[in-house]
């Protein structure tokens, strides 16, 4: 069986003081402890920490976690990950312990995108503590959509489509190449493949239950002065309300509300445009590396 869904993302940024306003007050995810130091963990649901950021000399992506059904289908995509000749690396009993996950391996994707596959995640019972977002819209959808810079679309899309077993739900031709929507489950994409010299996380996305969380997000934008990257739009393939900020990292991200769900297999198709209306680029601010120190 492929990959679930989205499960974490972890990040290496140059200052975690600056996320803290960023993921907890601005996006509005919650903090809790977690096992490494020098890092912020966040919950959005009953999950381990969805997003983890560590501080360190070289800020960049971390790796992507994609869910996986079982120990038995974690051995069985970690067979045909290394039968395309790519090393992959078995989760220690400590890393899982990190990750709070059964177990895990780990393997960069053609383009150099660190990618781990993890199966039975620890679950929290603690009720979540969300004073700014009603909730976030995750379960068999996961924890919401990535887009990574890969330097060549072609052989990205054959790993992810062809090896982990993602599907094309659209394209959307660019200047520098095609640019692919791979979905996993009912979310319309969980992974997109953006042209551009990478590795690198391009931008990662989160959706909340309710549109006033979205509504509320904006202004939580203005209020904490979040750079704005693009304004509130609607996407023309999963027809999401959402707008983008830049990350204290100067890479996007996104809150969106009302994502489609696409139920069982829909031909694929290539959109001419991004958005319906809306999402309006704005350059990063002087300062790239976004929010005020
Ligand atoms: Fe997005």
């Amino acid at each position: 069986m492929p990959v679930l869904s989205l499960g974490y993302l972890r990040l290496n940024v140059e200052s975690v003081n600056q996320w803290k306003p960023f993921a907890g007050d601005f996006m509005g995810m919650m903090p809790v402890e977690g096992p490494l130091p020098n890092s912020l963990h966040y919950r959005i649901d009953h999950y381990p920490p969805r997003l983890v950021v560590t501080e360190s000399t070289t800020s960049g992506l971390e790796a992507v976690g994609f869910e996986v059904l079982d120990r038995s289908d974690l051995r069985e995509l970690v067979a045909r990950v290394e039968a395309t000749g790519t090393e992959t690396h078995p989760g220690t009993a400590e890393e899982c312990a990190v990750r709070q996950v059964s177990g895990f391996a780990a393997f960069d994707d053609p383009s150099g995108n660190r990618v781990e596959l993890f199966y039975g995640p620890v679950l929290s019972h603690r009720p979540l503590e969300l004073p700014h977002v009603s909730g976030f819209v995750t379960g068999d959808q996961g924890m919401g959509h990535v887009i990574l810079n890969v330097v060549d679309t072609e052989s990205a899309y054959e790993f992810y489509v062809g090896v982990l077993g993602f599907t094309e739900r659209n394209s959307l031709k660019l200047p520098g190449g095609i640019s692919y929507f791979l979905g996993c489950n009912a979310r319309q994409h969980t992974l997109g493949l953006n042209p551009a010299e990478g590795p690198a996380l391009m931008h990662f996305m989160l959706e909340t239950s309710e549109l006033d969380d979205l509504g509320k997000a904006l202004d939580r934008a203005h209020d904490l002065e979040i750079p704005m990257m693009q304004s509130l739009g609607k996407h023309t393939n999963d027809q999401m309300l959402s707008f983008y900020s830049y990350s204290p990292e100067g890479h996007a991200t996104e809150i969106g509300w009302g994502g489609i769900r696409i139920e069982g297999s829909t031909p694929t198709y290539r959109i001419t445009e991004g958005a319906v209306w809306g999402h309006r680029y704005t350059p990063p601010p002087a300062d790239a590396k976004g929010l005020p120190r």
